[in-house]
């Protein structure tokens, strides 16, 4: 069974590296198949209307049809190429030479342009990610045996746990994509949750999915930057960040700000993305390039090490209680690697993560582009995702990296 598993593993892998080496021709045959399919739901491409209920993405077809253009998108058709071309510029000499955004200029101009490079950002892969990831955007250590929903599902109540989340708290969640942790942490908890995100179009998205959920009277999601947050002081009785802070521009600022509208005596916990100490070594081409790799394709001004973190929340006043990578065993056998499922294998579930189907998707995206159903940039925008994805398994492998590094925090 294994062996055979191998050799699916091989025989994909072959045609995978085929799909990536000749997009024109694979992005041609693929191109026959949809093309049945687009006629038939031209009609509706411009502007699909989409059900909002978590299971929009299920269908392939219509999925990514309307990925970068439906009812609910803020960015227009013809602003995606400019949109993908300015935000490449803040990354400019990313993954020509390693070191190039390296620099405290580069680093300084991604800083002060943060907003525009966030946004941007969340407009264009907002619906790649909930394609082809689902509505939770983070990863999750997961043991043998564990489901990849249930694993995401699983960081998530770990959360709740430690923060003693339960009905009646008012729950802020900083930094919350299209709300998919808010609304399984909301259910798990029966807390009141109120999510911000830079990006209208996912609180556009999330909202809907809160309404259709019968959330909407517990779970909000408003537009607000979290380095100035829109909330009175002491409002929440408890906050969590979920793989969001790591775009900061300036932790301090951030977790000052968290601390800020906290009740006195209560706890901040969350997810951070970090390059590891004794792992990460800066002199190493190699691993600048993954680094980089990394930035460049998540809108990140530039990756720190936990102790930043930390040193972070404590200037910002909070007393860290504990902290650790909740990865640390991510190589022990009784574990399924956090960035297992985009590395390539295979599972049918979770097909569309995998490096094959990311090849597919991608030449999915190409040929949608060239029959002028996806918006123009849109191929720039999967290549730029499926070259990060790469990164990050790299990183993964070598334990440089880890986008789980967890925290809990209490307002002095
Ligand atoms: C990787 S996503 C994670 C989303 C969510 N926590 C989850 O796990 O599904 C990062 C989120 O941080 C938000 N974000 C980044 N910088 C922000 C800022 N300055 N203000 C508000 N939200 C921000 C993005 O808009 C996005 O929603």
């Amino acid at each position: 069974m294994a062996l055979r598993n191998e050799r699916l593993e091989r025989a994909l892998d072959r045609v995978s590296a085929e799909v990536s080496k000749r997009p024109v021709e694979s992005s041609l045959a693929a191109a026959a198949v949809v093309t049945f399919a687009v006629v038939l739901k031209m009609r509706r491409a411009k502007k699909i209307q989409m059900a909002r209920d978590s299971n929009d993405f299920n269908d392939t077809i219509q999925g990514s049809l309307s990925m970068l253009s439906n009812s609910d998108s803020v960015l227009q058709r013809d602003e995606v190429k400019d949109c993908i071309d300015g935000y490449e510029g803040l990354f400019a000499g990313a993954r020509k030479a390693t070191g190039a955004i390296t620099t405290e200029e580069s680093i300084a101009k991604r800083q002060s342009e943060y907003q525009k490079m966030i946004n941007s950002f969340y407009n264009l892969v907002t619906d790649f990610y909930e394609w082809g990831w689902g509505p939770s955007f983070h990863f999750a250590p997961r043991v043998v045996g564990e489901g990849f929903m249930e694993s995401i599902k699983r960081a998530e109540y770990h959360l709740c746990s430690r923060l003693g989340m339960k009905p009646g708290m008012r729950v802020l969640d900083v930094g919350c994509g299209v709300g998919g942790p808010m609304r399984h942490m909301c259910q798990f908890s029966g807390a009141s949750i109120d999510g911000i995100t830079i990006n209208q179009y996912q609180v556009n998205v999330g909202n809907k999915y809160n309404e259709r959920k019968g959330l909407a009277d517990l779970c909000k999601l408003i537009q607000g930057d979290f380095q100035k947050q829109p909330f009175e002081d002491a409002t929440f009785d408890a906050a969590y960040a979920i793989e969001a802070t790591c775009h900061s521009p300036d932790k301090v600022q951030c977790f000052s700000e968290v601390a800020r509208v906290l009740k006195p005596g209560c706890c901040f916990a969350g997810y951070e993305w970090v390059v590891l100490p004794g792992k990460f070594d800066p002199e190493d081409k190699d691993h600048v390039r993954i680094k980089e790799g990394i930035e460049v394709g998540n809108g990140l001004p530039t990756l720190v090490y936990p102790e930043d973190v930390v040193a972070a929340l404590e200037a910002a006043g909070f007393e860290v209680l504990d902290h650790y990578d909740a990865n640390r065993e991510v190589h022990s056998p009784h574990q399924v690697p956090w960035y297992a499922t985009l590395g390539g294998s295979m599972t049918l579930s979770g097909f569309r993560m995998t490096r094959f189907g990311r090849a597919c998707t991608h030449a999915l995206v190409f040929t949608l582009e060239t029959l002028r159903v996806a918006p123009r940039g849109s191929t720039q925008v999967s290549a730029l995702l499926n070259a990060t994805a790469i990164d990050l398994v790299d990183g993964g492998r070598r334990q440089i990296f880890t986008p789980s590094y967890f925290f809990v925090a209490r307002k002095k």
